[in-house]
């Protein structure tokens, strides 16, 4: 009887010790394969955090800047600096800033322009001539540049735009957009883009080509779109470009 006691004890010592394993291995892995750092984390971290895949180079935010302030002209590749500014900080609502976005993203958006998920006749050209690991590099060292900030333009609707924003439209089951944006509008890497200091008109825009279904590579933004009138687009979209 001793000799079977000795074993279930050293049974259920080992079955501790395996569990306290499985334990560490389990949140140690967690750790190794969050591929998204706390949205604190410096964008770099991103990047720098990637597995590197056997046999795939490396992602380059350096060759990343070089096609993007200069564009390759051999393989019609146009400089996007042209039209989204040094370093991402655009300088007109026209074109959306990209500087400190998040690089999975951005990469993310690159590949919907070119699978046509995301319908835009100027991006769709432009990621046409990218290769998978072109947009890599490029998201790479956009994300590395420091966000730019805004500032909210419409003293009239900044409360509407505060309370969607904060609250969501409860009676319209549209959810806070800070739960997946963040309260600061930094956005959560990697899935959740930065919304803080983005032009009013360019988010206004996505918000309508959400709901009017040229721009479907995201169901949840399309079911909160859908729910969104006009007047709510523009008055949360204006409070979005002042957060930081
Ligand atoms: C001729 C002007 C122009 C050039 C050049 C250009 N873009 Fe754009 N870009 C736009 C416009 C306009 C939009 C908004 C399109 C839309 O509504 O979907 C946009 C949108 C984007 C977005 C989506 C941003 C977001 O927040 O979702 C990314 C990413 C992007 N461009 C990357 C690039 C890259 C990388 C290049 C260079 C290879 C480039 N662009 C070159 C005009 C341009
Ligand atoms: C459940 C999570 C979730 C909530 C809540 C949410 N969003 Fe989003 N939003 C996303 C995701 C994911 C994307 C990126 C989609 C993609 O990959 O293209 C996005 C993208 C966007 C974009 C496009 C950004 C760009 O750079 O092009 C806008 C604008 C936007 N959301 C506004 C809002 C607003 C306004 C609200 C609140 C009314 C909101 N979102 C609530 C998940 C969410």
């Amino acid at each position: 009887m001793r000799q079977t006691s000795q074993i279930s004890k050293l049974t259920s010592v080992s079955a501790s010790l395996a569990a306290s394993f499985f334990m560490a291995m389990s949140s140690f892995s967690s750790v190794v394969s969050a591929a998204d750092p706390a949205p604190a984390a410096a964008p770099m971290a991103e990047a720098a955090a990637k597995p590197v895949v056997p046999g795939k180079p490396k992602v380059d935010p350096a060759v990343g800047e070089a096609l993007y302030s200069n564009g390759d002209a051999s393989r019609g590749v146009t400089a996007c600096l042209t039209c989204h500014g040094p370093k991402g900080q655009s300088a007109t609502p026209a074109w959306p800033k990209l500087a400190g976005q998040h690089a999975a993203y951005i990469a993310k958006q690159l590949k919907n322009y070119k699978d046509g998920t995301r319908a835009n006749p100027i991006m769709m050209g432009m990621a046409a001539t990218l290769t998978e690991q072109d947009m890599n590099n490029i998201s790479a060292y956009l994300a590395s540049q420091p966000a730019s900030q805004g500032v909210a333009q419409n003293k009239d609707t900044i409360e509407l735009g505060q309370s969607i924003y904060r609250g969501g439209i409860a009676a319209k089951g549209v959810p806070a957009c800070a739960a997946c944006h963040s309260p600061t509008g930094a956005g959560i890497p990697s899935q959740y883009p930065r919304m803080g200091g983005q032009w009013a008109e360019y988010n206004a825009a996505q918000l309508l080509a959400f709901r009017e279904g040229t721009r479907k590579n995201s169901t949840q933004m399309t079911t909160i779109a859908t729910k969104l009138s006009d007047q709510e687009m523009k008055a949360v979209a204006d409070y979005m470009a002042g957060l930081h």
